[in-house]
């Protein structure tokens, strides 16, 4: 049975996999994700933030440190709740527990939504409700900021089925958009795969002008080998919008 987003990262064995993953220093995320995501987000002194999908609070606390007058992060998984209220303890970050679907925040209530690696896992009818909420809940001028698994890999499984260090990526039934079920670290997750102009006509649809699309192409300074950056200039990981509330 495949798992939502929140409940598969509420199983124990794969939380605890995902954590391990997720804090090497070669881990996707870190090498390709974060840079990009950092560049777009830009300075955040004295902005209220909200963080969909917060995961474990890190980014949070990290948003603090660098000047962001609030941090509000929320999760649809307990476990990651939990982790995320540790690491933002003795901080003015908050982290609640809740699902996306049913997310909603007060009028012009923050200056700035970010949501990392979570909008795939909502179906369209979701993400454009969260959407037109999030754009509600932003300040005039305010911005979103979010990074998905790029859409050549939400197309297809099969690649991921391969077994051992992928060497090539199958991206197939790319305009068959809607529901895939993922086997990943030992379990079954429901992700929704839309095209990379489904994600911009979104956001335009929830009253945003669209300021910018990014991929995650790899920077050669970041990888430790000749090998492992050619590899990673092979296909895009990780898709980036970001856009504003202009009134
Ligand atoms: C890949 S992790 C990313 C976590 C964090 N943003 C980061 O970049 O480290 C995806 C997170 O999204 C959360 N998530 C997935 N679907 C969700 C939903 N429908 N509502 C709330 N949280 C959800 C999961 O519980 C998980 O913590």
């Amino acid at each position: 049975m495949a798992y939502t987003g929140p409940a598969f990262y509420d199983d124990e064995a794969i939380f605890e996999e995902y954590h391990a993953r997720r804090q090497h220093r070669t881990n996707a995320n870190r090498l390709l994700e974060e840079p990009v995501i950092k560049e777009m987000i830009g300075a955040v002194d004295g902005l209220r933030i909200a963080d969909l999908g917060c995961g474990d609070g890190g980014f949070g606390v990290e948003l603090l440190a660098s000047g962001a007058a609030e941090y509000a992060g929320v999760d649809g998984s307990e476990r990651m709740v939990a982790k995320a209220r540790e690491s933002l303890a003795g901080t003015v970050g908050t982290a609640s527990l809740g699902i996306l679907e049913e997310w909603e925040a007060a009028a012009e209530s923050y200056e700035l939504v970010v949501s990392r690696l979570v909008l795939h896992y909502l179906a369209e009818d979701d993400l454009l409700t969260l959407l037109r909420r999030v754009h509600a809940g932003l300040t005039p001028g305010g911005r979103l900021v979010v990074s998905v698994e790029h859409p050549v890999l939400t197309s297809c499984n099969a690649s991921l089925e391969q077994s051992g260090r992928r060497g090539s990526w199958i991206v197939d039934g790319y305009f068959v958009t809607g529901e895939r079920e993922v086997r990943w670290m030992g379990g079954t997750v429901r992700k929704h795969h839309r095209t990379v102009a489904d994600y911009f006509r979104l956001l335009q649809e929830a009253g945003f002008a669209v300021e910018m699309l990014r991929e995650s192409r790899p920077e050669r300074e970041r990888f430790e080998t000749e090998e492992e950056y050619q590899r990673r200039m092979r296909i895009p990981l990780f898709l980036f919008l970001s856009g504003c509330k202009v009134c």
